[in-house]
């Protein structure tokens, strides 16, 4: 038998998303050991996880499973964010929730403002959605007027990141606040939000069709344990909570996230020293003059390339162990995206980016 027969057709040409490559595999193809490559491609959080973090990840009953109410947790978060637990769903990553959200919308059309993270219209291709791409204005700013003219043409479901992957800026409160006046659903992915010490958690109480995505991947340096969460109106979290899978949080990625929460000062801290990094990336970058950083309020830079093939950038600085991200399609010609990590990684970034110019 044909077994294509027996799947959905319209995948056949499904575009797989394009995850980062483990860092041991690119070791491997680059015939480096892993502690020689900066990964500088991915967003990741290089100071890793607190030490009580992954000593209270290690010592989690990975026998039993996990509590499908994630109580705990629940009550932690909600006491950071002044928010009540039962407006706290929590999943592997910020993606599940992303995941949650789509399939309790279920919407026949959703919309995203490129350039931004590709997870939005993969999972709403998944879903049978379709994308409706609203780009993204000068600056990077929010195109409002296209994106209600999208949601009156029957969108009901917007995502949006803030600070937005990859470009870095922040979406204003008055922006969100009129977005909300749709008749959709709307999504801000708070990735990042730790970075840029803002978030726009306090406008659900204002406004029910908002949904706020968060991630310890970032922040906390748990993106292989993946744990995030969403925060939302209660109605909306109880229904997402009644069709997330149940198990979706691991006992350690629990143990992890509620660690991570006791010691949030410290891990703070680092936040502060990965922003200063970034400070130092958006200053040292701007000086080579084939180079146009632009300013971010995340963990990472983006940085157009004049001159050079930004693909042929990356590729020669992967050659020297430093990995960053490319783009070139036509919202972002000739990008690179350089995320900050420790000194040590900017100081071999900019010693690597010298020897290309050499080139
Ligand atoms: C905007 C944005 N949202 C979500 C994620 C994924 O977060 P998580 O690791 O919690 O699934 C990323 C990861 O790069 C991201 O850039």
């Amino acid at each position: 038998m044909d077994v294509r027969t027996l799947v959905r057709a319209d995948f056949a040409d499904l575009e797989e998303y394009a995850p980062v490559k483990p860092i041991e595999v690119l070791a491997r193809e680059l015939g480096l050991a892993p502690d020689e490559i900066v990964k500088l491609d991915a967003n990741e959080n290089l100071y890793g996880p607190h030490p009580a973090v992954r000593e209270a990840a290690a010592r989690a009953s990975f026998h039993i499973y996990p509590d499908p109410y994630h109580s705990a947790l629940r009550e932690a978060l909600a006491e950071w964010l002044s928010v009540r637990p039962d407006q706290i769903v929590a999943g592997a990553g910020a993606d599940d929730i992303l995941d949650i959200v789509i399939r309790l919308v279920w919407p026949d059309a959703v919309v995203t403002a490129p350039p931004t993270f590709g997870m939005y219209s993969f999972l709403a291709r998944v879903n049978r959605a379709r994308v409706v791409e609203v780009p993204r204005l000068d600056g990077w700013e929010l195109d409002l007027a296209g994106i209600a003219s999208a949601v009156r043409q029957g969108a009901t479901l917007v995502f949006l990141a803030s600070p937005n992957n990859p470009t870095g800026n922040l979406a204003s409160v008055e922006e969100i606040e009129r977005l909300c006046a749709l008749d959709a659903l709307v999504v801000v992915d708070e990735a990042y939000a730790e970075f840029a010490g803002t978030t726009f958690v306090p406008l659900i109480a204002e406004h029910p069709n908002l949904v706020v995505v968060r991630t310890f991947s970032k922040w906390a340096g748990l993106a292989g344990l993946r744990i995030g969460y969403g925060v939302a109106n209660e109605e909306v979290a109880r229904r997402m909570m009644a069709i997330k899978q149940p198990y979706n949080v691991s006992v350690a990625a629990e143990a992890a996230a509620l660690a991570a929460l006791a010691h949030r000062d410290e891990l703070m801290d680092t936040v502060r020293a990965i922003v200063r990094e970034r400070e130092r990336l958006e200053a040292e970058l701007a000086r080579f003059p084939w180079l146009r950083p632009h300013h971010s309020a995340a963990n990472f830079v983006l940085c157009g390339v004049e001159g050079r093939s930004a693909r042929h950038v990356a590729d020669a600085l992967r050659r020297r162990g430093v990995l960053v991200r490319y783009y070139d399609r036509p919202e972002l010609r000739n990008y690179i995206r350089i995320s900050a990590g420790r000194p040590r990684d900017t100081d071999r970034l900019l010693a690597a980016l010298r020897e290309v110019e050499e080139e």
